[in-house]
């Protein structure tokens, strides 16, 4: 740990907690003594991410679609609000169910905490940013977004959601954060949902053609999912309202980042370019000055560490 911001909760309630992030998510309070109840409607989420820590001793799983009332009967002192749609071709496949998510959820979400007094954290994306005209990015950038453009349903949904985040800890006092994440990677992506990492890593353990949409010159910066987790329980630790960063700073472009993983994989697979996706960031890369100075976070673990430790995940889930 190189944060000094750590808290033990008694009952956390973790929306979206059976996917990627969210399953991180519980695995860490749990090991840290905290009760928690996953709520997911398994809408892109996988009962699988939860076997690790399903018969733990304090999780419970509610299969509950969090844009009607959730139904959680015990009182939480920390609301994790994560469910939604997250890569674009869950959104783009899903745009009024992450419209809701993000609107209806994210209201469902807080007045849970509200009636409970518990610490409210709302995970925001980069996305806020849009195509962004500064770079790298810090909170205080309001964003370049297309409120019509195909990704909207996701971009503006979050937006909406750090609006209501906002307006509720103003009028009615409840204790709230915003984080912003930035692309995140590790074990229990899925191969085929359309992200970077999980697609180079599913194409060259099958043997296929990387696609690299564009020239490939185009930039991301990837922080390994252990270092996300732990930036967001630094925050709603901190008592912080945000928004803050959590990413890591380090750009690599898309046919660097397909070369790496040919390189670490062992792949003789080829890069294949493909068309670029609309309003497809040019560049993104979060400016973290704020999570260090008030967190002390920072992420540590390398890049060839968290591709290794990706790799080595989805070659024992080759279905994945
Ligand atoms: N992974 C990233 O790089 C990244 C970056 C920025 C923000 N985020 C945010 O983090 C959160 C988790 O992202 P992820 O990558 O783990 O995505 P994911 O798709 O793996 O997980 C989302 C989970 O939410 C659940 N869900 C979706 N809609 C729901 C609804 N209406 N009711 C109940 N459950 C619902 C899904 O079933 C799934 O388990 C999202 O809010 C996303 O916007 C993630």
């Amino acid at each position: 740990m190189n944060n000094t911001f750590s808290r033990v909760w008694e009952h956390a309630v973790v929306t979206g907690g059976a996917g990627f992030v969210g399953s991180h998510l519980c695995s860490a309070l749990l090991d840290a003594g905290t009760d928690v109840t996953c709520v997911d409607d398994l809408s892109t989420g996988r009962p699988e991410n939860m076997s690790e820590f399903r018969d733990r001793p304090g999780f419970t799983f509610i299969r509950a679609n969090v844009a009607e009332p959730i139904p959680v009967d015990r009182q939480p002192d920390l609301v994790l609000h994560f469910a939604s749609p997250a890569s674009p071709a869950d959104y783009l496949r899903l745009p009024l169910h992450t419209l809701e998510a993000g609107s209806l959820g994210t209201r469902n979400a807080l007045t849970l905490a509200r009636g409970a007094g518990a610490r409210f954290v709302l995970a925001s994306t980069s996305e806020v940013y849009g195509d962004p005209q500064q770079h790298p990015q810090n909170e205080r950038y309001w964003g370049n977004v297309n409120p019509v453009g195909p990704r909207s349903v996701y971009d503006e949904a979050k937006r909406f959601g750090e609006a209501f985040t906002t307006a509720e800890a103003d009028h009615h006092g409840v204790d709230t954060a915003i984080v912003r994440l930035f692309n995140t990677y590790g074990p229990r992506m899925r191969g085929y949902d359309g992200r970077a990492v999980p697609t180079f890593v599913r194409q060259a353990l099958a043997g296929e053609p990387l696609t690299v949409t564009g020239d490939g010159l185009q930039t991301r910066s990837l922080c390994y999912v252990d270092d996300t987790v732990r930036g967001i329980l630094a925050v709603a630790a901190h008592g912080m309202r945000g928004p803050v960063n959590i990413g890591n700073p380090t750009e690599i472009t898309m046919l660097e980042l397909a070369q790496f993983v040919i390189d670490l994989t062992g792949s003789r697979s080829e890069i294949r370019f493909i068309e670029r996706p609309t309003d497809d960031p040019a560049v993104r890369c979060p400016d973290i000055t704020l999570a260090r100075d008030k967190l002390q976070w920072d992420p540590v673990v390398p890049a060839e560490e968290g591709l290794r430790r990706t790799i080595e995940w989805f070659r024992a889930h080759r279905d994945s």
